[in-house]
C-alpha cells in the first residue's frame, strides 16, 4: 500500500513488544524479528520497523528518525515535561498496556499528604509537575528499577509508579493513595509529513483502527419471537442497527448485529431471558467503516 518509505519504531522487548507486534500483523504488514536486530523490513509493504528501547521512541519520532512510534503515554508524557525537543504528537490510542501512575506508601504508613515527603520514581518530571500544579514542596528522587523497595530501605516516604494489574504493590505491601494518570499504548507522530508520506500515514492509521475497533467488536448471531426484536435489539451493546432476517417458522426472526462493545455472559443471559436462543458471539478480525 506504501509508496513512500514508512518508519515505525516500537518497543524491543518489554510489556509493549507483543501488542505492537501484533497490531502492525494484524494490520497487513508482514516482517520477522530475529535477535539483536534493530531494524526490521516488512516483506510487502513500504515500511520499516525499528526495534528500540520504548525510552528511545519519543526522541526518535521527535527528530524524524522514525516517522510513527507505537510507546505509552508515561513515557511520552514524562519526557514532554523534562526536554523541550521531544515534540512527538499523539495521534491514536491503541487500546492496550493500560496502566496508571499513581502514589503508593506502605500498608503500614500514617502518610497522609505529600508535603514535604521524599517520594521514589521513574517519573520525576511528572511527579515534580504535579507537585508544582498542587503547591506542595517535597522531595523528589529518581529511581530507575525497583522503585517499590524504597521506602523499606529509608530512600523515600513514598513511591510514584506504574499500577497495572497492581500485583507488585501488594507483593511489597504498598497501598496507592493518589492518582497521578491513565495510561495505555498510543501511536505518535513526527510534527511534519509531506504530501505523499501523509496519505501513506492516513492509510495506515485507518487500518490500525479497523484492527482495534474489531478487538472489542462481537459479531452477534441468535434467533427470537418475532414479537421480542425489538426489545432484544436494545439489548444488543453498541449494536447500530441490527439485520433482522426472516426464518421458516413465521413467528421467529434471526438477528444478527456487530456489536462495538462486550458482549458478557450477563448480556447473553438477559438475552435469553427476553426470548433470545441460539445465540452465538464470534470475535470479528477486520473492520472498515
Ligand atoms: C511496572 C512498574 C511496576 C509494575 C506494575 O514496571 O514499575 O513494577 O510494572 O505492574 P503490576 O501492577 O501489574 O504489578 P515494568 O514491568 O514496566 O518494568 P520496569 O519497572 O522494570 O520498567
Ligand atoms: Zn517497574
Amino acid at each position: 500500500m506504501n509508496s513512500q518509505k514508512i518508519t515505525i519504531a516500537i518497543q524491543k522487548k518489554g510489556r509493549l513488544f507483543d501488542n505492537s507486534k501484533d497490531l502492525l500483523l494484524k494490520s497487513g504488514i508482514k516482517f520477522t524479528t530475529s535477535g539483536e536486530k534493530l531494524l526490521a523490513r516488512s516483506s510487502n509493504t513500504n515500511i520499516d520497523i525499528l526495534l528500540v528501547r520504548d525510552d528511545d521512541i519519543p526522541s526518535l519520532v521527535s527528530k524524524g528518525v522514525a516517522d510513527l512510534g507505537i510507546v505509552g503515554q508515561n513515557v511520552l508524557a514524562e519526557q514532554a515535561a523534562t526536554n523541550k525537543q521531544i515534540v512527538a504528537k499523539e495521534i491514536l490510542s491503541l487500546g492496550f498496556s493500560k496502566c496508571r501512575l499513581s502514589f503508593a506508601k506502605p500498608l503500614t504508613s500514617k502518610l497522609r499528604s505529600l508535603k514535604n515527603k521524599s517520594i521514589a520514581t521513574s517519573y520525576p518530571g511528572l511527579v515534580k509537575k504535579y507537585l508544582v500544579k498542587n503547591n506542595l514542596k517535597s522531595n523528589v528522587i529518581k529511581i530507575n528499577g525497583s522503585v517499590e523497595l524504597t521506602p523499606y530501605i529509608g530512600i523515600a516516604d513514598c513511591i510514584c509508579d506504574l499500577i497495572s494489574s497492581g500485583a507488585t504493590l501488594e507483593a511489597n505491601n504498598l497501598i496507592e493513595f493518589k492518582h497521578l494518570m491513565d495510561s495505555q499504548a498510543v501511536l505518535i507522530a513526527k510534527t511534519k509529513f509531506h504530501d505523499i508520506e501523509r496519505i501513506d500515514v492516513l492509510n495506515l492509521i485507518r487500518r490500525f483502527e479497523g484492527v482495534i475497533n474489531a478487538a472489542e467488536s462481537k459479531y452477534v448471531m441468535l434467533n427470537a419471537d418475532l414479537s421480542s426484536a425489538d426489545k432484544i435489539c436494545k439489548l444488543l451493546p453498541g449494536a447500530d442497527s441490527p439485520t433482522i432476517i426472516p426464518l421458516q417458522e413465521k413467528s421467529k426472526v434471526a438477528i444478527h448485529a456487530l456489536c462495538s462493545e462486550p458482549v458478557f455472559w450477563e448480556t447473553m443471559e438477559k438475552l435469553k431471558k427476553n426470548g433470545a436462543s441460539s445465540i452465538l458471539v464470534m470475535p470479528v478480525e477486520k473492520i472498515l467503516n
